[in-house]
């Protein structure tokens, strides 16, 4: 079954033709070209693909392309502003929290969540915050001092 859906993304208005069973994965990376957002596990487990949605984190791989009808979502493409980079993002490259990359989108959105409701997260609040977040090269502790150092930082 097809469905017309129109949703926000990274501030534009956006409008699709979806199937039932196409997730919001699928048309972020395959119809609008964001490849940010990636496929790992597909089952919710790793976190490759979050994004915010209506400014809560989601699997993108465990959300079906209807259910976005109206909603606002920013995946990492959206954190920058024109050519500045967000501090999370400066902040990843200068402190190493980024390793192969391929977490690194899903991590930048959870914490960009996190920073958004607490301003000085403690350590503890970090780990929790990336619990969905699965790093395959074991970065954490970079990950979690990128955060911290972005934290003083943010805008
Ligand atoms: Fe969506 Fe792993 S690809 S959680």
């Amino acid at each position: 079954m097809k469905h017309e859906i129109e949703f926000i993304i990274n501030g534009q208005n956006m409008q699709f033709t979806v199937d039932s069973n196409q997730t919001l994965l699928e048309v972020i990376r395959e119809e609008l070209g964001l490849t940010g957002a990636k496929y790992g596990c597909s089952t919710g487990e790793c976190g490759a693909c979050s994004v915010l949605f209506n400014g809560e984190v989601v699997n993108a791989c465990m959300v079906l392309a209807p259910e976005a009808a109206g909603a606002e979502i920013i995946t990492v493409e959206g954190l920058a502003e024109e050519d500045e980079l967000h501090p999370l993002q400066k902040s990843f490259i200068d402190h190493h929290g980024v390793q192969c990359g391929y977490c690194a989108p899903g991590m930048l959105i959870s914490a960009k969540a996190l920073l958004s409701r607490t301003s000085r997260p403690h350590e503890e609040e970090i780990r929790e915050a990336l619990v969905g977040n699965l790093c395959r090269c074991g970065a954490y502790a970079d990950i979690i001092k990128s955060i911290q150092v972005a934290s003083r930082a943010r805008r």
